[in-house]
């Protein structure tokens, strides 16, 4: 029976996907380096422990499994560590999809969906970006997911390879039985750092990163996503692979802006508690606004998201940071 192949599959979004896929009957191979995914996110699909760069084993990988559609996640995705190690996010990013594309050019595997981001915009000038606007990425984690999504297009000319590359906007939330969600370690993304600051307290301070933007309030504008949305956009995306060949690029967001003080105040909705701002300096290579334009997603795929408000997600991610699993993960990281 042939194989999906889902790299970076013990990831955050990974594996959502992977469970996704499963409940569709899919037989999922997995693959994680495991650097910063976790093992026990993927229970049912085989999992295989392994990286990108190592090209022998990758193709090892399209030699022993009928692998007939990949879809590729795994990269380094934070954009501050992106500027304090640019080779790394080089390498992992761009030399790890290469490998991965090497194996299936040579196993005529011509399907992909491929994870991009809306860091490829920069600091976009339009307040709702579609994906024909300038592409001058300000940090290099964005200039890497510009460079695959350059090499796909490449690639659908010469070797006809297929493939979507999605940029995400924010991804949020977690599944709704609250089973996996985001768990790094250390934690810089946004709403789980909120989530965090007050699982075990009633009030506590949130560092913000910038009060002086050019936006409404001054913080950051971002457009959160659920993890559980942006997979099934995937599943269209794969499916839209087989009667549309080309290389195509669409924006996963909700299409609606909010704050850092916009999340902080729905998060003490959703949780109750009391959350105090502390203002700190910017952080390097944040835009100031990142909200997406998704006509071209929804007339060419039919999605839409099913969360599209900000506390519907706020709330799934809570349940998962209240959830048994999540305690025990970070006890165990407070151990090591
Ligand atoms: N922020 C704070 N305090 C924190 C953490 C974050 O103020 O403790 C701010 C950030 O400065 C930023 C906003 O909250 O303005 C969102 O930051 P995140 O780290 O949650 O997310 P980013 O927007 O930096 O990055 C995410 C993904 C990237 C992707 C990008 C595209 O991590 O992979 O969205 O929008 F490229």
């Amino acid at each position: 029976m042939s194989a999906i192949l889902v790299t970076g599959g013990c990831g955050y979004i990974g594996s959502h996907m992977v469970r996704l896929l499963e409940s569709n009957g899919e037989r999922v191979t997995a693959l994680d380096n495991l650097s910063t995914g976790n093992a026990w996110s993927v229970q049912s699909s085989e999992t295989l422990v392994g990286d990108l760069l190592d090209l022998e084993f990758v193709r090892n990988v399209f030699k022993k499994y009928a692998i007939k559609g990949v879809y590729h996640f795994a990269a380094s995705s934070l954009v501050s560590e992106s500027q304090q190690d640019p080779i790394k996010y080089h390498e992992t990013n761009i030399q790890g999809s290469i490998n991965l594309l090497k194996a299936m050019v040579e196993n005529s595997v011509n399907k992909i969906v491929f994870s991009s981001s809306a860091a490829v915009y920069g600091n976009a000038d339009t307040n709702c970006i579609s994906e024909s606007a300038s592409i001058e990425p300000i940090n290099p984690y964005g200039e890497t997911k510009r460079v695959v999504e350059k090499l796909l297009s490449s690639l659908h000319y010469s070797n006809e390879i297929s493939s979507v590359s999605f940029r995400y906007f924010n991804a949020a939330g977690a599944s709704e039985e609250a089973s996996i969600g985001e768990a790094h370690f250390p934690e810089t993304h946004l709403i789980p750092r909120v989530l965090n600051s007050v699982l075990d307290c009633n009030d506590s301070e949130m560092s913000i990163y910038g009060s002086d933007y050019a936006t409404e309030d001054g913080t950051c504008v971002r457009d959160y996503v659920h993890v559980d949305d942006i997979c099934k956009a995937h599943l269209l995306g794969m499916e839209y692979l087989a009667n549309s060949k080309g290389a195509h690029i669409l924006n996963i967001g909700a299409g609606k802006g909010y704050s850092v003080l916009d999340v902080i105040e729905a998060a003490q909705e959703v949780t109750g508690k009391t959350i105090t701002p502390r203002f700190l300096e910017r952080r390097r290579g944040d835009p100031p606004r990142l909200v997406s334009d998704i006509t071209k997603i929804q007339s060419s795929l039919g999605w839409s998201p099913q969360a599209s408000e900000l506390k519907d997600i706020l709330r799934s991610a809570w349940k998962w940071h209240n959830s048994d699993t999540y305690r025990r993960l970070l006890l165990d990281d407070s151990i090591d």
